[in-house]
């Protein structure tokens, strides 16, 4: 069989009636039917919707054995007024080669409903699903939305490095890289692995971000970007959290932090309109799904908002901006902390808010995404620019409904004494970061960043609920199948 007049379902679902032979090829969904005649349901991906292939007599019963749910085949045959509700055409079969059988006793995935969970420990057959072909169809629609978006404001796109032998965001959670012997580890005469006998010659890691390679391209390219994979060894076993995310980080020379923030806002208005726009179908598909889910809440843990309504509620609404110490003062004064129903009470000026603050203020209070900037300087990384007060850094976080933290960013500390100062009084390596210091005694100038959290955006938009579920083979603690 030749693929001349192959096409793809997606296509075939725009086309009028026609007596030329078309040839199609998928995977099948369902099988139905009588003696007579059988109706299978074929899709390929293109799309999320299915074409009807009818095969009546002139296909053999020994053929037709072989079309179980999960089967490949190809199908050749006429284009024909639909007689079923729902579609306008479908094939009325001349030919079908099977390609490859899924034996129906062993297939995992059946005609049924199966449950997320499940779908996980099958994430090499998830794919073939709705729900998945939906999410990575719309995953996909992001990462071309995203280039497109910088690559129309004349950003240019920074491929940094994955082993990186410095730790950006100073946490410390990072992947040892490692060619070293495992058993027999050379060590130095004070006992310590000896890492000059490494790989690199020196201690290295997998890169928890590309800020600070991204800054230095951005204070000669003027607006960068990056799009990688990062990595964090946090024992974080959250519905938000991955070992293994990927990461989109701009950054903007001669940038402020309202800059920032305003990139911020356009961006994921752009991607959220993008969705919108171009992903019609399986967004349809995912709001509808998410309204069974919500059924099956208590009602005070149900979402206010459908998928869509929420998308447009994005795109419709400024982001609400206020200062940490402002959001201090709400919380603080807020109903669930004077009753005490947060479970970590506001006290203290200084801590961290927890993901229950975030959605209080995002879902409770300002009902709209919440840029908060102006972090205490002891909760946030050595690079961000010092505010006059001595106590609070340049700092914003975005929180979005059903998220929290979406986007992370600041201005960056472009004073060369500044920063030393805070690097030395955080116990940051000045030798293993030289050169970032090196970029503040030439040529310095103010500029912002931000990172946004990819499947945190693709969990925003598909409405999904886990963060495990928008990305094909995720990775956290204890898990690293596939
Ligand atoms: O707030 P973070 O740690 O910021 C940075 O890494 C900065 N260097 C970014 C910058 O200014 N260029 O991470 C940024 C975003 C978070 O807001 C969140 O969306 C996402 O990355 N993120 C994670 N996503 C999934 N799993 C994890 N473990 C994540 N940790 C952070
Ligand atoms: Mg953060």
């Amino acid at each position: 069989m030749d693929n001349m007049n192959r096409i793809e379902v997606k296509e075939a679902l725009r086309l009028e009636i026609s007596n030329n032979l078309v040839t199609l090829k998928g995977w099948v969904k369902t099988k139905r039917g009588s003696k007579n005649v059988s109706f299978i349901a074929l899709n390929d991906g293109s799309t999320l919707n299915n074409i009807q292939i009818v095969a009546e007599h002139n296909i053999s019963e020994d053929t037709l054995k072989l079309i179980n749910t999960g089967a490949s085949i190809s199908v050749t045959g006429k284009l024909v007024q639909s007689k079923g509700s729902g579609q306008s055409v479908e094939v009325l079969a001349e030919s079908i080669d099977v390609l490859g059988i899924a034996d129906p006793d062993e297939y995992p995935l059946q005609p049924k409903k199966h449950s997320l969970e499940f779908l996980r420990e099958k994430a090499h057959l998830r794919f073939r699903t709705n729900t998945f072909g939906a999410v990575f169809r719309i995953r996909h629609a992001m990462t071309y939305a995203i280039h497109n978006f910088f690559n129309q404001k004349g950003f240019s796109n920074i491929h940094t490095p994955i082993i990186t032998g410095s730790d950006c965001e100073g946490a410390g959670e990072m992947f040892a890289v490692s060619t070293l012997d495992k058993v027999n580890t050379p060590l130095t005469e004070q006992g310590d692995v000896d890492y000059s006998k490494d790989f690199f010659g020196k201690e290295t890691n997998l890169t928890v971000s590309g800020q600070l390679e991204a800054e230095m391209a951005a204070l000669a390219l003027g607006k960068v970007y990056t799009f990688g994979p990062t990595f964090r060894a946090e024992n974080s076993n959250t519905s938000r959290h991955l070992a293994e995310f990927w990461m989109i980080e701009p950054e903007v020379a001669f940038a402020d932090l309202n800059e920032n923030m305003s990139l911020a806002q356009d961006m994921l208005q752009y991607l959220c309109s993008y969705a919108l726009d171009n992903c019609k179908d399986d967004i349809a598909f995912l709001d509808k799904r998410l309204q069974e889910e919500e059924k099956h809440k208590k009602k005070e843990e149900r979402q206010e908002m459908g998928l869509i309504e929420k998308l447009k509620f994005v795109v419709e609404n400024d982001f609400e901006r206020i200062s940490y110490t402002e959001a201090y003062d709400i919380l603080r004064n807020s109903k669930p902390n004077k009753k005490k129903k947060f479970q970590y009470l506001i006290e203290e000026w200084g801590a961290d808010f927890q993901s229950e603050h975030e959605r209080y203020l995002v879902e409770k209070k300002f009902k709209k995404p919440v840029i908060i900037t102006d972090y205490p300087k002891d909760i946030k990384a050595f690079y961000m620019r010092m505010n006059d007060d001595g106590k609070t850094v340049r700092a914003m976080d975005v929180l979005f409904p059903g998220i929290g933290e979406i986007i992370g960013g600041s201005q960056r500390e472009e004073r060369l004494d500044v920063l030393k100062e805070r690097m030395k009084e955080m116990d940051i390596p000045e030798d293993e970061l030289w050169w970032y210091i090196d970029s503040r005694n030439f040529g310095t100038v103010p500029h912002s960043g931000y990172g946004l959290g990819f499947e945190r955006l693709v969990l925003f938009v598909t409405g999904m609920g886990n963060i495990r579920d928008v990305i094909p083979f995720p990775r956290t603690p204890n898990n690293a199948d596939f």
